[in-house]
């Protein structure tokens, strides 16, 4: 049971996400760095948020923007050098803020020293660091890779007549983890940073790290969902178990797994404590909830629902109610914004649901984490023109479709809501040229709306902007351990335009109402609550102070909650 008594820093933590490309250049080349992050920690620090997450960092000749690490321990030269990152780690921990990085150890770059020497021939003492698979045994069976012009993660490779395995792009070659030398490979290199000093990791598609040697083709029952199978790896819960063993369990760290293809019925499998793997993963329910069946980067062609959106957090609730802890999260640097995805970006909506998303994510149970620029609202770029994109993702789509002939402006459109680009846009500091990003040229385009309000400078200004509400609302949250601890409850499920919960610790209740409806609405809750009396903690609008009655009439987007007394 989750109680007031088992309590945990990472469990308390409110976490934001720092895309570094994209979040403050110190230097005037166009890229965001560290240095950069350095000028900006007392505004980290005026959030209140507690822990930050630095997407890689790593040295990196950039084919998936860091994803695809050539030294594990260097820092990416654009981002600047080891004494920047040894400075920032002192900055931020000056703060008594924490710093996780992001552990990328699925795949490496085919960069990366390990590679260039397993390739060079098949008795090379590093052979054995990749997946290969011999050209006289014929073509491998199929793998689908996420970033491949064919669809295809196996690539031949005439030096050793071979072909090596890579679920991303063909420069982000798999590592083999059911080498013991190359899992002490990396356990090194997670000590290396720990000792440094930081705080956690949050591991790249870790589901993804075991794979069966003998490669075979992918069983029945997947029923072609390759995602699955990756995440389904024979043993991959002995290599976690180790990893805990050897490195995680040295050190007062927290753990987050990026974790596509998991299932519910497994969740436990990877966070219940008594297990020893990890704290906490990214589950990808809620990130499919738009998309076309099967298609990780497509919409979907009617509207998702509301009911469909709650029934995913709150069964996703319901599997750590008891045992593990859940992660919560609307955006990340893959996924679009979260106001223009569950919200709406529209001028007349977009201040009460950025709030009411912030709301939302900080008063459910698991560990928030909110993505640069959430806090001020930052919607989708929509890029017009293929020119604008800079993701390999996009761009590999973008091929693909014109090879096939498609209709490229369906395909733009859909880039518009779907791309990863979206999100990757420099963050919007102030009303100056680039938003105060950079002072050169930006490496992708900066969002015109930063012109229009949505920039740290003036929202800083502003007493009620979205900025101050975050503000307020991480605070309600770090003041009543009920929105963290509590249980949660679901109230009126059917109910397409309200989401309606309390969250319940010990005596405490607190009812949380949400609008996700663009006209006001009306909810009763007399079947299923009862108080006495209720007092008003925060809204997005105006609200009554107190209430009397558990009927209530919500205006669009409206994000009220209440302490309730019976
Ligand atoms: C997931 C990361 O979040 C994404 O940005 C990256 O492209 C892939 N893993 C490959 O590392």
């Amino acid at each position: 049971m989750h109680d007031i008594n088992d309590r945990k820093w990472w469990k308390e933590a409110v976490v934001y996400q720092i895309y570094p490309r994209s979040f403050k250049d110190s230097n005037a080349d166009g890229i965001g760095d560290l240095k950069g992050i350095i000028e900006k920690l007392d505004y980290l620090k005026s959030l209140e948020v507690d822990v930050i997450w630095l997407n890689p960092i790593f040295k990196s000749p950039n084919d998936d923007n860091g994803y695809d690490i050539s030294d594990y321990r260097a820092i990416m030269e654009e981002f600047g050098t080891m004494d920047d990152f040894d400075a920032l780690l002192e900055g931020i921990h000056e703060r008594g803020l924490k710093v996780i990085l992001d552990l990328v150890v699925n795949h490496s770059s085919d960069e990366h020293e390990w590679f260039r020497e397993s390739r060079k021939s098949r008795d090379n003492p590093y052979r054995d660091f990749y997946h290969w698979w011999p050209a006289e045994k014929g073509k491998p069976p199929k793998r689908w890779s996420y970033f491949d012009l064919e669809g295809n993660a196996w690539q031949y490779d005439e030096q050793t007549d071979a072909y090596y395995l890579h679920y991303f792009s063909v420069k982000q070659p798999d590592l083999k983890w059911e080498n013991p030398e190359l899992r002490r490979a990396i356990y090194d290199m997670m000590h290396f940073w720990f000792q440094k000093g930081i705080d956690g990791f949050r591991m790249d598609v870790i589901p993804f790290i075991s794979k069966d040697p003998e490669y075979p083709e992918l069983p029945e029952e997947y029923e072609g969902d390759f995602i699955a199978y990756y995440a389904n790896g024979p043993r991959l819960h002995e290599y976690l178990q180790e990893m805990n063993r050897e490195v995680l369990s040295k050190y007062d760290v927290m753990t987050v797994g990026e974790a596509p293809g998991v299932k519910i019925e497994n969740a436990l499998d990877f966070v219940d404590e008594h297990r020893n793997e990890l704290n906490m993963f990214f589950h990808f329910d809620l990130l499919a909830l738009d998309r076309a069946p099967g298609k990780v980067f497509q919409m979907r062609e009617d509207n998702w629902k509301l009911t469909e959106f709650k029934e995913i957090f709150t069964r996703w609730d319901e599997v750590f109610s008891e045992k593990g802890w859940g992660s919560l999260f609307l955006n990340n640097h893959d996924f679009p914004r979260s106001v223009s995805r569950w919200g709406n970006d529209s001028p007349e909506h977009w201040y009460h649901s950025a709030t009411m998303l912030q709301t939302f994510l900080l008063s459910m149970r698991g560990t928030p984490y909110f993505y640069q620029g959430e806090e001020i609202g930052m919607t989708n770029a929509r890029f017009d023109s293929i020119e604008d994109y800079r993701d390999i993702n996009t761009l590999t789509a973008y091929q693909i479709a014109a090879h096939n002939c498609d209709d490229l402006e369906a395909f733009i459109e859909n880039e518009k809501e779907a791309s990863r680009d979206n999100v990757r846009t420099p963050m919007q500091w102030n009303a100056q040229k680039h938003a105060g990003f950079t002072s050169g040229e930006p490496w992708i385009r900066v969002n015109q709306n930063y012109l229009q309000g949505i920039n740290v400078q003036s929202q800083e200004k502003d007493s009620h902007s979205v900025l101050n509400y975050f503000r307020s609302m991480v605070k309600l949250r770090k003041n009543n351990p009920v929105l963290t601890y509590g249980s949660y409850r679901l109230l009126d499920p059917d109910n397409e335009e309200i989401y309606a919960y309390t969250r319940t610790l010990g005596d405490e209740k607190i009812l949380v109402l949400l609008s996700f409806f663009e006209k006001s609405s009306t909810i009763d809750l007399s079947k299923e609550l009862s108080f006495t009396r209720g007092d008003l903690l925060i809204s997005n609008d105006e609200a009554k102070k107190q209430i009397k009655a558990p009927v209530f009439v919500l205006s669009p987007y409206q994000a009220v909650i209440y302490r309730l007394y019976r």
